[in-house]
């Protein structure tokens, strides 16, 4: 069997397992090699390595990111995964300014995100209403309002689903309300 065929059937057999083809999240992927998300991310695991309460970094975000895809499934919503991806794995990343300047971290999130998002080379680029949409759910994400978007919803309801309180061992310490705390396995 020559080189080329075995790395075929290998490229075939990873396709039947995970269903993936690989390179499918290139966008997301570009996004968070950016200089500016590293940047930012790298400060924030620097500032929460001794935090108790929930963190910020990529088990969350992606914990945020799969609950929105299965939700916008579930009830058919018709996002594409990438917009989806993109609006969690960005929405922290002005935590670390919270932390140092006391910028609310939607706000400083929002900014940040905007630069990132501009600077995708022309073939990696969301349109002009995609990141417009992602920049929105970012800024929004923190707090529920009646008129919200779709995506701004998504995003905070999968946020707050995504916290699993009941196996936290700091949960007796949190001043989460227990009404928005998540006491059970729910998604
Ligand atoms: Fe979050």
């Amino acid at each position: 069997m020559t080189e080329r065929i075995a790395e075929e059937m290998k490229g075939q057999m990873t396709e039947r397992i995970t269903g993936q083809k690989p390179g499918q999240m290139k966008r997301v992927n570009a996004l968070r090699a950016h200089p500016l998300y590293q940047k930012y991310y790298r400060e924030l695991e620097e500032l929460e390595k001794d935090r108790i309460f929930c963190r910020h970094q990529m088990p969350h975000l992606l914990d945020v990111a799969r609950i929105a895809w299965i939700l916008n499934l579930e009830r058919g919503l018709g996002f594409d995964r990438e917009v989806v991806y993109a609006a969690a794995v960005l929405h922290d990343i002005g935590k670390a300014l919270q932390y140092t300047e006391k910028i609310p971290h939607e706000k400083a999130g929002e900014e940040i995100a905007a630069q990132i998002l501009g600077d995708l080379p022309e073939e990696l680029a969301f349109s002009e209403e995609e990141k417009q949409m992602i920049l929105r759910a970012i800024a929004g994400h923190r707090r529920w309002r009646e008129d919200m978007e779709l995506l701004e919803s998504l995003l905070y309801e999968s946020d707050k689903r995504s916290r699993q309180c009941f196996a936290c061992p700091a949960e007796s310490e949190c001043d989460w309300s227990p009404e928005k705390k998540n006491l059970e396995i729910d998604i």
